[in-house]
């Protein structure tokens, strides 16, 4: 069990040293599950730091991070081995191998339990295919022939191979054009209402937070700095917020949502 509430991610009191520079000072955050959660920020304000540390790929100088209520840091080694079967992360770059086609890309993770034949890995695979949306005669193709759309399709597949419950996406619309990624995001939301995905995504582009997000958590001054629907957060007078919410993508992206009047002493929403 978690400690807090149906927290699928719990981090308390975090703090990221490197050398004489703090990036993360006693932050705190709670992913809940099936949420779409975006994590922004300015450059450098530390977003693949903490979600490498969610991923246990890096450990905070101080503080825990729990997922799935088990600790990456103290959790049993058995466990923890566990746990990363049940999530699947989708990278900026190099979302492919380019040496493997996309069929060995999306089986890879399935040979590694060892448990599988090669017959239901090639179902599976073909599976994960239909789930993203590409056609499965693409299955032999080598990554370098893919569009950029595809590759982002394809690394989703991949993440989902082992079925997770929580997906980790790096600006998986980056370098897509409009079009694409619109529909990128329109699977998302999909594989996330039909798999109950609970989704932690690092982001820039603001129509795939508006598009996509129950909640944002913005990362600024080494915490998060705001928390809430897009609505709450872009009416938090951080100069951060009001410098991306409120520029010329910023209100096209928020057209059509109901903001409420940013008070001009309104504190700014804490995690938790
Ligand atoms: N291994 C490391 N050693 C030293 N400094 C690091 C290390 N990893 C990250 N940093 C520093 O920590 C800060 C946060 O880096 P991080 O990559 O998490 O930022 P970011 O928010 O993802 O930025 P961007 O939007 O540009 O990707 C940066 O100043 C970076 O130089
Ligand atoms: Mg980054």
């Amino acid at each position: 069990m978690t400690g807090a509430t149906d927290c699928i991610i719990e981090i308390r009191n975090l703090w990221t040293q490197f050398g004489l520079q703090v990036v993360h000072r006693d932050l705190n955050l709670c992913v809940h599950r099936g949420e779409v959660l975006s994590l922004v920020g300015g450059s450098g304000s530390g977003k693949s730091t903490l979600l490498r540390e969610m991923l246990g790929l890096e450990h905070p100088t101080q503080g825990e991070v729990k997922v799935f209520g088990i600790s990456l840091r103290d959790g049993d080694p058995a466990e923890l081995n566990r746990i990363r079967n049940r999530w699947g992360m989708l990278f900026q770059e190099g979302a492919l191998f380019s040496a493997l086609s996309v069929y060995e890309n999306i089986a890879l993770p399935l040979r590694e339990l060892k448990t599988l034949d090669d017959e239901l890995i090639h179902d599976l695979v073909m599976l994960k295919l239909d789930m993203v949306g590409i056609e499965r005669g693409h299955a032999a193709k080598m990554p370098s022939s893919l569009s950029g759309g595809m590759v982002k399709r394809i690394g989703l597949a991949r993440a989902l191979s082992l079925e997770p419950e929580l997906l980790f996406l790096d600006e998986p619309t980056a370098g897509l054009d409009p079009d694409r990624s619109e529909s990128f995001c329109t699977l998302i939301a999909h594989l996330k209402r039909e798999l109950g995905l609970t989704v932690v995504m690092v982001t820039h582009d603001l129509d795939t937070i508006v598009s996509i997000s129950d909640r944002v958590a913005v990362l600024a001054d080494q915490k998060i700095a705001a928390l809430g629907t897009v609505a709450e957060v872009a009416a938090v007078p951080h100069p951060f917020i009001v410098n991306f919410f409120q520029g010329e993508r910023g209100k096209r992206a928020l057209e059509g949502l109901k903001l409420p009047q940013p008070a001009p002493d309104a504190p700014l929403r804490q995690a938790h």
